[in-house]
């Protein structure tokens, strides 16, 4: 019997790493995760495995070290590697941007050496709606022009994206799927495996999520004068199995197709954020208290894809809705109000 194909995933205990090991496991991949836990619990892996009955190989390693890398790279033959280690919180990369371009830019740069130097050249990478900045029209298409984020995380990722396609062009063998997120939220339905924000969260679901839990007191709307149907910020909100489920098709798609490609994930729908508040009372039964507040400085009025060419070239569409979204977002808050620190999940 063939083995099966070993995939190696970066920041694989994250978020939506954690959801796309799975995915992968159920689906009959090995998996190794290479993960430095900087924001994050192995106990997410301990969970996925729960669930697939399964392990991945764990190696707690950081992307940026050489020998680490390359240890993991010779250990086993890996197909392919699917990338999501790094940084992502916008404010703290205004504050300290050298973390953020050694974490991201670097450590992208260490791995595409440490792939080519064995042979592997098939990458998927976490990208983001953030390059394209302020959208001149929604929804966006890949051919839209790229905008300029406003924000040294947004840039890291737009480097990134470039620094690929540079590669991609020097050496027929790589390819490469550049897969920009629109807004990833909800959790596992089995609500053991979900987000786990540091501190106090910057985006909009986890934080109602918390006011939902009692950890917070109340919602901070951030402007209501926007040119929106009801005022407020309209984003592409996309269930993270879905998101997850789209990795796996870019990984087939990437089999029969060299160089660059390059797909919005998102739904295509757009929801403000009086929308989704409402959704996620509905789904918990629980009031949220919130407050209008000023507009948070970087952000844009709306913003959500066209995921055409997602579903035309990759056979992938978003299928779980707003209401599977809240529902297993509150599933996952309220059996873990600590989140992986929360010992009496399940
Ligand atoms: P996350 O923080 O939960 O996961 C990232 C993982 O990478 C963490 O487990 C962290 O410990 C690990 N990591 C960071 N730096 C590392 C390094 N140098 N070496 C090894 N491991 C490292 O974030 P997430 O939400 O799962 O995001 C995954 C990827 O998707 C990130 O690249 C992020 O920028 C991108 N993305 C996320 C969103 C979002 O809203 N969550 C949107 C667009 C793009
Ligand atoms: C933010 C980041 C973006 C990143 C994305 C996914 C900024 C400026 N942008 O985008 O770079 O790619 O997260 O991680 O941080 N909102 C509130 N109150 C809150 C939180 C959010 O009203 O407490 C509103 C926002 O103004 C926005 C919407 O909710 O209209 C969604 O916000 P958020 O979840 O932070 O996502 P983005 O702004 O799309």
């Amino acid at each position: 019997m063939l083995p099966s194909p070993h995939i190696l995933v970066t920041g694989g205990a994250g978020y939506i790493g954690s959801h796309t090991v799975l995915v992968l496991l159920q689906s009959g991949f090995d998996v190794t995760v290479i993960d430095n836990l900087s924001n994050s619990s192995d106990e997410s892996l301990s969970r996925v495995a729960r669930l697939a009955g399964k392990s991945p190989r764990f190696v707690k390693a950081d992307i940026r070290e050489r020998g680490q890398l390359s240890a993991v790279f010779a250990e086993r033959p890996v197909s392919a590697v699917i990338h999501f280690a790094g940084l992502k919180a916008v404010g703290e990369s205004v504050r300290v941007p050298l973390r953020y371009y050694d974490n991201n830019v670097v450590g992208t740069l260490r791995l595409c050496e440490a792939m080519a130097e064995h042979g592997v050249f098939t990458l998927v990478f976490s990208s983001s709606a953030t390059v394209y900045g302020d959208p001149a029209t929604v929804p966006i298409s890949e051919d839209q022009p790229l905008g300029t984020p406003t924000n040294p995380y947004g840039r890291s990722k737009l480097m990134i994206e470039q620094l690929l396609t540079d590669l991609a062009a020097s050496d027929a063998r790589w390819k490469v799927a550049l897969l920009r997120y629109f807004n990833p939220v909800g959790a596992h339905e089995s609500g053991l495996i979900g987000e786990d924000p540091n501190g106090i969260p910057n985006n909009l679901l986890p934080y109602i999520a918390q006011v939902a839990g009692g950890k917070l007191r109340e919602l901070s709307v951030w402007g209501n004068d926007y040119p929106t149907p009801d005022g407020t910020g309209v984003r592409d909100y996309i269930h993270v199995v879905d998101l997850a489920e789209g990795h796996l098709c870019a990984l087939n798609a990437l089999q029969t197709r060299p160089g660059v490609g390059i797909w919005n994930l998102g739904t295509g729908r757009g929801y403000s954020v009086f929308d989704m508040l409402q959704a996620f009372e509905a789904a918990s039964g629980k009031t949220i208290p919130y407050r209008l507040a000023p507009r948070r400085s970087g952000d844009i009025a709306m913003c959500f894809a066209d995921p055409s060419r997602a579903e035309r070239e990759l056979g992938w569409r978003a299928s779980r809705g707003l209401q599977a979204m809240m529902e297993d977002t509150w599933r996952w808050q309220s059996r873990n109000p600590n989140g992986y620190r929360s010992s009496t999940a399940g």
